[in-house]
């Protein structure tokens, strides 16, 4: 396993060497060779952000004639969640879209404040922050890091599942429960007494089937394109938490680009983004209605009172995880956002 990744990364510092060194020779004006774009990511195609990929590749290869070839590696086939942020750096792979999630390991803590939970009351209070200066600030930060933030993409708002119902916080006491690499997301399950185990999602659909975890939390498309509904028998429909990502490239390959073909794939980029976006609520209705037709789930739809009673439970952790995102940063959106924890 260690010999594997330390072939993985080996493979990625040669890999990335060579495109920074090959990038600047590539460019149409010197060779009919086109750029190659390699952009890895680790959910399926048929959801909004492999949808978006596509679309992103299309359109990429349309603008610039054939100048660029977007290759898309779907599904981890290429790299899981922690390596493909290395070989980004590494300059391996040149673009991806990790969720917002998995950005505290890199040394970026603000991002993790999308996974507050209840933070944002539905997608027009979280469009004030993606689509305004908050938004943009936060991909400022990763440019120390090499890294360049270009856009941010969909997914939509979590639901949590497990084996037996849960229709309380209470039910989620002892359950140990597969979370993305966010501190925020292992405050908010400890906060109700639950086990979070940080695991990559290429390995989540094995780990809820073994039953080496007892539930998870995920956005329904994620969920249906995984199978995990398979091997989940109940699933709440919390909207607990939002799955949204950034797309980010490698600084220095981008910065490298020939200007007309960076334009072009600016443009492209611009389209894909509203694509993805506008898709992203449909797919997960779609995805929430093939899990009910299934009939391997029951799915529970909260009452008012279920839903505030998960609301006040899981609230504490947003004065809990300030010290870890920053009291500045959740205080940026709520005043963005209008969200008023008082309110509750
Ligand atoms: C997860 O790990 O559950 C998600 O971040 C996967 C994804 O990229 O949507």
């Amino acid at each position: 396993m260690k010999k594997q990744k330390h072939f993985r990364i080996r493979r990625a510092l040669i890999g990335g060497a060579m495109s920074l060194l090959l990038a600047p020779l590539a460019a149409p004006s010197f060779a009919a060779e086109p750029i190659v774009l390699k952009f890895s990511h680790v959910v399926a195609n048929d959801t909004p952000k492999g949808k978006g990929a596509l679309k992103f590749k299309e359109l990429a290869e349309r603008y610039t004639n054939g100048a660029v070839k977007v290759e898309v590696y779907a599904n981890s086939t290429l790299y899981k969640d922690k390596e493909e942020l290395e070989a980004l750096q590494l300059g391996a792979v040149h673009l991806l879209a990790p969720s917002l999630s998995k950005f505290g390991p890199l040394g970026v803590r603000e991002f993790e404040v999308f996974d507050l939970p209840y933070i944002f009351d539905g997608s027009v209070a979280l469009r004030k922050v993606t689509e305004g200066p908050v938004g943009a600030a936060f991909l400022a930060r990763l440019e120390p890091k090499g890294i360049k933030g270009l856009a941010y993409w969909d997914n939509g708002f979590k639901i949590m599942s497990a084996n037996a119902p849960l229709h309380a916080p209470a039910d989620l006491v002892g359950k140990k429960l597969r979370i993305q690499s966010s501190k925020v997301l292992e405050e908010q399950f400890r906060e109700v007494r639950a086990l979070p185990q940080v695991m990559a999602f290429s390995e989540s659909y094995q780990a809820l089937q073994t039953g080496v975890v007892d539930g998870t939390e995920n956005t329904p498309s994620n969920y249906y394109t995984q199978k995990m509904h398979e091997v989940q028998k109940h699933m709440t429909l919390t909207d607990h938490g939002y799955i949204g990502y950034a797309v980010i490239a490698n600084k220095k390959f981008w910065d490298s680009l020939p200007a007309g073909v960076c334009g072009d794939l600016d443009k492209a980029m611009n389209e894909a983004t509203g694509y993805t976006n506008r898709i992203a609520q449909e797919e997960n209705d779609r995805a929430l209605d093939a899990i009910r037709a299934s009939g391997r789930t029951t799915i529970h739809a909260p009452t008012a009172v279920e839903r505030k009673a998960f609301i006040k439970a899981l609230l504490p952790v947003h004065k809990k995880m300030e010290a870890r995102v920053g009291a500045e940063t959740i205080r940026t959106i709520y005043e963005a956002t209008g969200f008023d924890p008082a309110a509750f």
